[in-house]
């Protein structure tokens, strides 16, 4: 087979594409052709804008254009979940698919979320939830994924802060025994005792110059972790004001390439250069600035 790698495609190539809208900003391209060219897969990865009313046209395409992987973002994810025909166990349980794999037209849905979140708290941070005290701040798509990922690695306790108590009280439930919902007034008294501090909100990320936190941060002791979702800036108002008190911290930027990872070994089946896709994010997030993203 001649490897196209990040050259031109040939009769062979596979194509694996994410479908969003809006998409044209995503990252999943840069970090997906990063990987294939790494591993020397004859694959390529492009980004299509589907609108919801052509949603179901669009699964369709895949299974008639044996496209191979999917990944799939806003606004899709919980009508993806309904539109393919099997679900993974954690996709059916966050009724959410980040991640289709085509087995022979059989569009199979998965979320790698929490998986990438686990996988990226062990590489950045080197921590294992298991026996951990857990908060995570927010409760919407991304706070449920890392909530049930949280659970499921054994954490002895994932704690929901978020805004509007309802979606803490439905995130908290992922996490059966282990969960519990926290008073957004009492956030200051849940960081101070938890081992694992994590940021699933969107507060903090884009606007130049904001300083948004999602929780007062004077409650952070060293000793303590802080994993924030957010990616753009590079270093978040959270990440800077944990790294300020002595608390290690990391951004979202392996989350990010963690959940790439997964949904690139499920298509693949091969191991995902996970170096080469974060230098890769790296890379464009330092090209593309501090700024919102584009
Ligand atoms: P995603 O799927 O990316 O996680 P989402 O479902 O829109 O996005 O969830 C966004 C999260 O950020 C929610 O927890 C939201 O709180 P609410 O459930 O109360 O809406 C939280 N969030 C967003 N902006 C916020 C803000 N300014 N202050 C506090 N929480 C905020």
């Amino acid at each position: 087979v001649i490897s196209s790698g990040a050259g031109a495609p040939t009769g062979s190539t596979r194509l694996a594409a994410v479908i969003g809208a809006p998409v044209r900003h995503s990252l999943s391209p840069v970090v997906h052709n990063a990987a294939f060219a790494a591993s020397g897969l004859d694959w390529t990865y492009l980004a299509f804008e589907v609108q919801p009313a052509a949603l179901s046209d669009a699964l369709d395409g895949v299974r008639a254009l044996g496209i191979a992987g999917l990944s799939v973002t806003m606004p899709h994810k919980e009508d993806v979940a309904r539109l393919v025909d099997d679900l993974s166990d954690d996709a059916r349980l966050l009724g959410a698919v980040n991640c289709v794999v085509n087995d022979k037209g059989r569009l199979v849905g998965h979320n790698t979320d929490g998986a990438g979140f686990v996988g990226a708290l062990g590489a950045e941070l080197g921590v294992d939830p298991r026996g951990k005290r857990c908060l995570v701040v927010g409760a919407g798509g991304a706070a449920r994924a890392v909530v049930l990922a949280l659970a499921r690695a054994g954490a002895a306790t994932v704690v929901v802060a978020n805004r509007t108590r309802a979606r803490a009280e439905e995130a908290a439930g992922l996490a059966g025994a282990a969960g519990r919902v926290a008073e957004p007034a009492d956030v200051v008294a849940e960081v101070a005792l938890a081992d694992v501090v994590v940021n699933a909100t969107s507060v903090g990320m884009g606007l130049p110059g904001a300083a948004d936190v999602p929780f007062p941060p004077e409650a952070l002791e060293p000793g303590q972790v802080v994993a924030d979702i957010v990616y753009q800036p590079l270093v978040t108002p959270l990440v800077a004001a944990a790294r300020a008190r002595g608390v290690t911290a990391a951004n979202g930027v392996s989350m990010l390439v963690h959940q790439a990872a997964v949904a690139f070994e499920l298509w693949t089946g091969a191991p995902a250069p996970v170096d080469a896709m974060t230098a890769a994010v790296e890379r464009t997030l330092a090209t593309v600035g501090d700024g919102p993203p584009a």
